[in-house]
């Protein structure tokens, strides 16, 4: 009994010890962000789209990729659907969950700016806290709050994937806008009414703002770019 009670607590140990970060030393990159910039010709950046179900943050996130591809810049979409059938698919919509969620694509994110590449990150992230740990990860100006801002109606009507038809059959549990809550952005940097706007003009809006910063260059023809509207 007692040996087994040993063997466990050693077994703790060992864990702790291979989590445990005094055994571990961080290894300086030889080729700097600066430099990798320059290769680029772009500055990395982080654009966190956050909004409820349907309010348009996959649109505006794969609108904006298109958008950078034609101006020969180099960006990433991440996903919530897609990022939870990989990297995140043992999670589900706890809030512990989901702040995993965010934590780990918050730090993806992180690897990819600190890469010169531009990433578009659509996410539901209902938490300030969750939203604020993000934001802490980076160095100021890297992370742009975008709120997809759109009405629980306007959103359930749109209802593309059906899932607010499952979540009022009581089908889903904790679905965001109806049985778990959305904390809205307190001062994003770009805020869209997504009811009201096209996405050719909240597009409009975020490359106005992200013009001072320098991250796609010359000011862009947005018109030429062929994007849906919101469905
Ligand atoms: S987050 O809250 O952790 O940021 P995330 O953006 O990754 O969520 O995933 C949201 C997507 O998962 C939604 O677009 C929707 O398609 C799907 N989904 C499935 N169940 C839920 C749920 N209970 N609440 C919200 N979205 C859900």
């Amino acid at each position: 009994m007692n040996n087994k009670k040993n063997e466990q607590i050693n077994q703790e140990c060992s864990t702790l010890l291979d989590v445990a970060n005094d055994n571990l030393v961080w290894h300086t990159a030889s080729v700097s962000r600066v430099e990798k910039e320059k290769v680029a010709g772009q500055r990395g950046q982080l654009l966190w789209f956050t909004g409820l179900s349907g309010a348009g943050k996959s649109t505006l996130a794969n609108a904006m990729d298109d958008y950078f591809r034609s101006k020969g810049k180099i960006s990433v979409v991440l996903d919530g659907d897609n990022i939870r059938h990989g990297l995140c698919s043992d999670l589900g919509f706890s809030d512990a969950d989901r702040g995993e969620n965010i934590r780990r694509v918050g730090e993806v994110s992180k690897l990819f700016v600190e890469a010169g590449v531009i990433v578009l990150a659509a996410f539901i992230s209902p938490f300030l806290s969750d939203r604020k740990k993000v934001r802490s990860l980076l160095t100021e100006g890297d992370f742009v709050e975008i709120y997809c801002d759109s009405t629980i109606d306007i959103c359930e009507k749109r209802d593309v994937k059906g899932l607010y038809q499952k979540a009022r059959l009581n089908m889903l549990k904790n679905f965001t806008g109806l049985s778990s809550s959305y904390e809205a952005p307190e001062a994003p940097e770009i805020h869209l009414d997504t009811t009201s706007k096209s996405v050719l003009q909240c597009m409009e809006e975020i490359i106005s703002y992200m013009q001072p910063f320098r991250t796609i260059g010359n000011f862009p023809d947005v018109q030429s770019t062929p994007v849906e509207g919101f469905t």
